[in-house]
């Protein structure tokens, strides 16, 4: 029997930096992983595989409709969609063969199967029994599905199979406006698939900033995604090759079919927390299913701690990531910290939508003064080069204070340009501080800059 200081269940990001995190300070770390590879779902069926398919079909984008006005003349490409998967599998291979890489480098031991917890302390896999004085639980989320739609990852998919169909569909409904329904909608509705989304609420992408809710459906339906907003779906008739969505529209209660090759499911995920014992050691759960921590993301029972996605906030990778760290620090006897209030969202679409901190709807609710500086793309000699002047940078900060309370952007390298003012947030900035920073010229980060200074005396190119 194998003696460890931690051990990690999941190498998902939270998982695997948790694990290495441990390791470099000095700890004697193992990390249970059951699937052939490492890295959860963010490396093997999420983040990275949808981002290679994201890249691909942009470049396809960009050859159809903006090639021959740079004068770059000549057919557009046609797709291969069997080497597309390829390059997406390849590109999943080099990253999971990369954090392998790494637990040799941090010795990190790799106890291959699907473990559980038989009592504290103890972690057992297959036959075998570890000892661990501490254990971090982060196996992640899985889809969650709806009553009555039944998921058989080749007609009726979540975004597991939405990743490998085997022929791209000549019509697709996606069923949630969300991050993942979006994504997974761009890439093939670039790829000629007819992409109907139907959404619950009224608008799409729920909890975000209005402004950017409204140009993000304007620019996605100019770019041929079709949306029926205010949709309950009821359920998905489905055979080996079609389907058919029935859903009401919540207005008048009238119900309605529709006719897909594919369906995507995306309506949202849950704590994945299947077989590892959790009942039997009396581990405190959420009515949500997430895992119960206390500020140190320590469950109820002692030595045993959760992180991720199967805990409370925000389903992202990065926060994983952020607990795993921290995690590991205060189980080293380090102060561990997540800053909650500064975790940017990012959704990887053309353009790309980007937040951090509150949205105005937030602070009206809150009855707090804000203000607001906004800066279009449009006036950014950069974007307009690149075609890429759609969207807006908004800040909004502490009216009294100048603090920069949030920020919202939809343009070009969104998921890039928040994180200056997730550093700014950080260092508990004011809009002035970002409009007295130089910024280099000409570059998309102008943008960012100008929308604090209109948060001030004004921005210059408006
Ligand atoms: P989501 O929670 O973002 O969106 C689900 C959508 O489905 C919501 O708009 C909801 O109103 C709608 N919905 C629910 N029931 C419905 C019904 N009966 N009929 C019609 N619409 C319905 O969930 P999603 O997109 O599945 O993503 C899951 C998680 O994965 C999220 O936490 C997301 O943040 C994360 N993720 C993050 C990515 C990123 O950071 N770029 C990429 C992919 C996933």
């Amino acid at each position: 029997m194998a003696q460890y200081d931690v051990i990690v269940i999941g190498s998902g990001p939270g998982g695997y930096v948790a694990a290495i995190r441990c390791a470099q300070l000095g700890l004697k770390t193992a990390c249970v992983e059951g699937r052939e590879t490492l890295g959860g779902t963010c490396l093997n069926v999420g983040c990275i595989p949808s981002k290679a398919l994201l890249h691909a079909s942009h470049q396809l984008h960009e050859a159809e409709h903006n090639f021959a006005k740079m004068g770059l003349k000549g057919k557009a490409p046609s797709v291969d969609w069997k080497q597309m998967l390829s390059y997406k599998d390849d590109v999943i291979g080099q990253n999971t063969k990369g954090i392998e890489f790494l637990f040799k480098k941090n010795k990190i031991d790799w106890l291959k199967g699907w473990g559980s917890i038989p009592e504290a302390g103890k972690v057992k896999v297959g036959d075998d029994v570890h000892e661990a004085k501490n254990i971090i639980i982060a196996s992640g989320s899985e889809a969650s599905s709806l009553p009555g739609i039944k998921i058989d990852e080749k007609v009726v998919v979540t975004s597991t199979g939405a990743l490998e169909l085997p022929k791209i569909p000549k019509k697709m409904i996606v069923i949630g406006a969300g991050v993942i329904g979006l994504e997974l909608g761009s890439v093939y509705s670039r790829l000629g698939t007819e992409v109907q989304v139907i959404e619950f609420l009224d608008t799409i992408t729920p909890g975000m900033d209005g402004e950017v809710q409204k140009t993000f459906q304007r620019l996605l339906q100019k770019q041929g995604l079709k949306f029926t907003l205010g949709a309950a779906v009821q359920k998905v008739d489905a055979s080996k090759s079609k389907a058919k969505v029935t859903y009401k529209l919540r207005k008048d209660d009238s119900e309605h079919d529709m006719d897909a090759d594919v369906v995507l499911v995306a309506t949202g995920r849950r704590p994945y927390t299947d077989g590892l014992g959790l009942d039997a050691l009396g581990i405190e759960m959420s009515q949500r299913g997430q895992i119960k921590t206390d500020g140190h993301w320590q469950t109820n029972v002692k030595g045993i701690y959760a992180i991720g996605d199967c805990i409370d906030g925000p389903m992202l990778a990065h926060k994983a990531e952020d607990e795993g760290m921290a995690c590991a620090e205060v189980i080293a006897g380090k102060a561990g910290h997540v800053n909650y209030g500064v975790i940017p969202g990012v959704i990887y679409t053309h353009p790309e939508v980007a937040n951090v901190g509150q949205t105005e709807e937030q602070l009206k609710e809150a009855g707090r003064a804000y203000k607001v500086g906004k800066f279009s793309f449009m006036g950014n000699g950069r974007a307009k080069a690149n075609f890429a002047a759609d969207g807006f940078v908004k800040i909004i900060a502490d009216k009294d204070t100048d603090r920069i309370l949030g920020a919202h952007i939809i343009g070009p390298m969104a998921g890039d340009l928040i994180h200056e003012i997730c550093v700014a947030m950080e260092f508990g900035a004011s809009a002035e501080d970002l409009a007295l920073t130089c910024h280099a010229h000409p570059t998309y980060s102008e943008a960012v800059r100008e929308a604090a200074l209109a948060c001030g005396n004004g921005a210059i190119h408006m």
